[in-house]
Parts: C-alpha cells; sequence; structure tokens
C-alpha cells in the first residue's frame, strides 16, 4: 500500500477527505465569482492593494511590508485535492474563528505567528469587506518544510496501513487494532511538506533528523504530541474526539520555534462528534465526521458526460443541497467547540 503523503499524510485531508488524490496545484475555476450563492460568501479574494503572495487551495496570502503576511481564508473547499466551483457559505470565517479559539488556548505550549494587529488594518476601507472575520495577520515565518502529523486514533490511510503491515508511517502498532479504534498513545507520523507543485510524502522521524537536525525534530515532534493532546482534551470535554491532526511550524530570525498556519481545523484535522463514535466502531466503519463528507459522498456518485467524475479539475458543480449541508457542519463544529 502506498503511503499517502501531505493531503493524504495529513489526517484532516487524508481519509476524511481528499481520499486517494494526490496534491495537485490549485486549479482555478475560471469564473468562480459567478458560483456565489450568496454576496456574503469569498471564492477568491481580490485585495489589490497588497502583493499577491500565493493562492493556497483554500487560504489566498498577501504580504505585509516584509515581515507579515495576511492570510485570508477563503470559502474554497478543495476534494480529492481539487478546488470546487462553488464556495461554502461561512467555511473561511469558521476556520478562522476554529483557529484562533485554539491558539488562544495553546499559547503557554509554544508561541504562535499572530502578530495581535487587525487585518482590516492593512487593507484600504473597500477591501474590509473581504477580510473581516475571516483573516489572520500573521508574522511571517521560514517554514519549516515538515507536517508535524499527530494520530490519536487509526482512521482513514493510517487504517489501510494498519491492515497491510500493523504499521502507520512506520510506527509499529500493537495487533488486534480495529478501524476507528483509540491508539495506547498519540503517534507522530510526520511528512514533507513539498514544494509548490510537488507531492508531500510521509517520512521517518530519523529523516526529519536529516533534513533539520536532532534539536528542532525532536522539539517539533514533542510540541506536535503535547498540543495534540492538550487539544484533543478540551475537545472531547465538547463532545468530539479529534481522531489526528496536523501541524506546521516556522521559525524566526532568532531560530524560534512558531506555531503557523492554520491549527485543528476540520480541514487539518479529523473531527468526529462522541455520539456515534461506539457504533461506528463496533461496526469498524468511519465514524461521521465534521468535515467535508457530503461533498466527497456526493462527488463519489457524480457524472460528467455520462461517466463517473475523474477526480481531476475542473469538478462538477455542487448541488444546493450538498452546499447547504457542508455550511451546517462546519458551523456545527465550531459551535460545539465554543459552546
Ligand atoms: N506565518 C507563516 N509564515 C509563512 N508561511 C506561512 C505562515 N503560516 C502559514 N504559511 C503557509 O501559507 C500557506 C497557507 O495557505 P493554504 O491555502 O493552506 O495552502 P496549501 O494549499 O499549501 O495548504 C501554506 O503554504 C503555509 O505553509
Ligand atoms: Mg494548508
Amino acid at each position: 500500500m502506498p503511503l499517502r503523503r501531505h493531503v493524504e499524510s495529513r489526517p484532516g485531508a487524508d481519509l476524511p477527505q481528499d481520499g486517494d488524490s494526490r496534491t495537485r496545484r490549485p486549479h482555478f475555476p475560471v469564473t468562480p465569482m459567478t458560483t456565489q450563492p450568496s454576496t456574503s460568501s469569498l471564492h477568491t479574494s481580490t485585495i489589490t492593494s497588497l502583493p499577491l503572495l500565493a493562492r493556497g487551495k483554500v487560504r489566498d496570502n498577501y504580504a505585509v511590508g516584509d515581515d507579515r503576511i495576511l492570510m485570508v481564508a477563503s470559502d474554497r473547499l478543495s476534494a480529492f485535492d481539487v478546488i470546487m466551483g462553488e464556495p461554502i457559505p461561512g467555511k473561511g470565517e469558521l476556520l478562522t474563528q476554529m483557529a484562533l479559539f485554539w491558539f488562544d488556548k495553546l499559547g503557554h505550549i509554544c508561541p504562535n505567528h499572530l502578530t495581535g494587529a487587525a487585518p482590516e488594518s492593512v487593507v484600504t476601507p473597500a477591501e474590509v469587506p473581504q477580510v473581516t472575520g475571516r483573516s489572520m495577520l500573521v508574522k511571517r515565518l521560514k517554514p519549516v518544510l515538515i507536517e508535524a502529523v499527530v494520530r490519536g486514533y487509526l482512521a482513514g490511510s493510517g487504517w489501510q496501513e494498519y491492515q497491510a503491515s500493523q504499521s502507520v508511517c512506520g510506527v509499529k502498532l500493537p495487533a488486534g487494532l480495529t478501524n476507528a479504534a483509540k491508539l495506547p498513545e498519540p503517534i507522530y507520523t510526520p511528512a514533507a511538506k513539498a514544494e509548490m507543485g510537488d507531492h508531500d510524502e510521509n517520512i521517518t522521524y530519523e529523516r526529519t533528523v536529516e533534513m533539520v537536525g536532532e534539536k528542532l525534530a525532536a522539539q517539533i515532534r514533542d510540541t506536535a504530541i503535547r498540543i495534540y493532546k492538550e487539544a484533543a482534551a478540551i475537545a472531547l470535554t465538547k463532545g468530539m474526539i479529534i481522531a489526528d491532526t496536523k501541524f506546521e511550524f516556522g521559525l524566526t530570525e532568532d531560530g524560534t520555534l512558531v506555531l503557523m498556519d492554520e491549527v485543528l481545523t476540520p480541514d487539518s484535522s479529523r473531527y468526529w462528534p462522541v455520539e456515534g463514535y461506539e457504533d461506528a466502531l463496533k461496526a469498524g466503519a468511519n465514524p461521521p465526521s465534521y468535515d467535508k463528507q457530503f461533498v466527497r459522498d456526493w462527488l463519489e456518485q457524480a457524472q460528467v458526460d455520462g461517466k463517473p467524475w475523474g477526480k481531476t479539475a475542473p469538478a462538477p458543480r455542487l448541488p444546493q443541497d450538498v452546499i447547504t449541508k457542508t455550511a451546517a457542519k462546519y458551523r456545527e463544529a465550531l459551535q460545539r467547540l465554543t459552546a
């Protein structure tokens, strides 16, 4: 069984989200604005007062001077690594609020990339509606090209791999575990963050030592596991299991390790509501999750020109009820967390 990388190896994406696809460069539908179901949703930001650094699958990043980045979370959704033409209303804002919630809770473990300054302060008045609620103004860091994946449960590609080898990303596990089983201890299964246009791949801890040195590799591993454990415990008090997650880190000029990117959102993590978990576990099924399940299920049966969609861009047009249900899932996750 080939190991999945990045979007796959990254738990939030690998199973619940992006299935068996391989990372491709984002494809932007040519006329995204015309497909917006509501005026408040944002498929692609158009901030012209700042230089565009990059459009990711979900975030549009703009340079603010040479030491900060304005990260605008759009309402784009990618599934099987293909960006849908239709935005999911509210998604960008919900992801941002969730990440902010977690940064606030986890600051005692590791510094994060937030500057504390308002995103509205670096754009023109006309651009304010595009950034409000959905943006972070962050310190521009030197990215560490390791995706720090932590898994507390056996799910998705991890479960596939376990069945074949009783291990996940080379980490040996006890015999007899079933789909969605809780692991005796969370495991760290890093992936190499690929350069633009390339695929991330699962790597061993030893490889991360070669990449960044013993001290930093251990610091990333230990910090990631600690954040996962604390976050999972908090989420559990809100009735949600964080099955696995992916963190990204960066370095300041003086070499301080800083937590960056988004943290613990349904795009980077696999969230399961506790109700439904036991039944799924007993049945050996995938627990229901707070993410793009409706979209993936619909895409699996979608037909294009009389044939199953080939999971390459462009994606078929999403039906309104799939959009509505997906938006509701993201909303529910944030509401539960912050209740
Ligand atoms: N503080 C930061 N400094 C520099 N780069 C960052 C910072 N926070 C996040 N990034 C990078 O910005 C990008 C975020 O956009 P995203 O849509 O998530 O892209 P991707 O499609 O690569 O996941 C990622 O490449 C991430 O590594
Ligand atoms: Mg990302």
